[in-house]
């Protein structure tokens, strides 16, 4: 008996130094004192040896025993998962700020796009969408460009094999001017809309050309509708478009479906109009073409030309939406590389 409270004794204050502060070692502990071979299990045993009028005693001392080892397994174990921190883990923290989702962000095209119509939403104008894949008539023809007309050669068109049954050509439109026509074939005057939208043409793809872009089409037709009326409604887009400081200036120019018609430069808002290789040194960067339309689109869509009079004008996206995020090449628009993209989730 004597033994074996000398043994315990030994066992506890060994126990009671006992530190672990990893899941193996604690696990090594319980196989050490409490695994089926482990040493409680043996001292247990010397129950049998101790004489009948001391085995009440020896038996509360090897109960206190087994339960002061059960104690500090149980101190041990938690201990260890405390420091792995998986207590932390178990029990969530609700103080932590949620999980970000991603922001998708606008296409650069689609702000630069909704800027312009916006500007010109605030004067009455509406939006009209047309088809991209289109025939002849809507693109070329109406547009008084009858076949073999040379103005078809100005843009390299991608025709549509639809077929040798097909009666008309059909082609993926070179311009945004095709909308016009189906606005104006409609007969509801009078007209004032914008024609978003994308267009193609076959061209060598490289840092500032792509055989995909956007334009954005304009259409103003009514009675007494004046080369004045077309160079107000272009000076108040330009004045929102750059601020009040930027000048404008309009050159004669040549589009089969104008009369007369004109290219409009702004003072290059890069330099100021002092010269720089945005303006390529003239200070002056052309944004788009107009002019008055031509009496003969307006006999080909049923409006008469000696009561109706109108303007139009079409300029591209990609070009502003380059100089205003200083984007220097036309490609990574349709790259949807979201390294790209990404930067322009805060961009108005
Ligand atoms: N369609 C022309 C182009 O793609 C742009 C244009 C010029 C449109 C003059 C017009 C206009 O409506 O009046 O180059």
């Amino acid at each position: 008996m004597q033994d074996l409270v000398q043994k315990l004794q030994i066992y506890k204050s060994e126990i009671g130094e006992y530190t672990a502060t990893d899941e193996p070692s604690v696990e090594a502990f319980r196989i050490k004192w409490l695994g089926s071979k482990g040493l409680v299990k043996t001292v247990m045993g010397a129950m049998k040896d101790v004489p009948v009028e001391q085995k009440k005693e020896a038996g509360q001392l090897l109960n206190d025993f087994k339960l002061f080892v059960e104690a500090k397994f149980s101190d041990l174990k938690e201990a260890a998962t405390a420091s792995s921190g998986g207590a932390e883990k178990a029990r969530p923290d609700l103080s932590l700020p949620g999980d970000t989702i991603a922001l998708g962000s606008r296409h650069p095209i689609t702000l630069m796009r909704n800027k312009i119509i916006s500007i010109f939403q605030r004067l009455g104008f509406a939006v009209a969408e047309g088809p991209e894949i289109e025939d002849d008539w809507h693109n070329f023809t109406a547009l008084n460009m009858p076949a073999h007309h040379p103005a078809r050669d100005m843009q390299d068109t991608f025709y549509v094999d639809a077929g040798s049954n097909s009666a008309v050509d059909w082609l993926l439109r070179t311009h945004t001017s095709n909308t016009q026509i189906r606005v104006m074939e409609k007969g509801v005057l009078p007209i004032r809309v914008i024609c978003p939208g994308r267009v193609y043409r076959n061209e060598t793809i490289s840092a500032r050309s792509h055989c995909f872009f956007h334009q954005v089409e304009g259409l103003y037709i009514d009675e007494n509708v004046s080369f004045a009326d077309l160079k107000q409604t272009l000076y108040f887009f330009v004045k929102e478009m750059y601020g009040g400081d930027v000048r404008v200036r309009f050159r004669p120019s040549y589009f089969p479906f104008t009369e007369p018609s004109a290219e409009m430069d702004v003072s290059c808002f890069i330099c100021g109009g002092k010269g720089c290789n945005i303006c390529k040194k003239t200070g002056w960067v052309e944004i788009l073409g107009c002019g008055m339309i031509h009496p003969n689109v307006l006999q080909n869509c049923g409006i008469d030309p000696e009561k109706y009079t109108g303007f139009a004008f079409g300029m591209g996206v990609e070009r502003p939406a380059m100089l205003k995020y200083g984007i220097n090449d036309i490609r990574l628009f349709s790259e949807n590389d979201v390294r790209f993209l990404r930067q322009f989730t805060s961009a108005t």
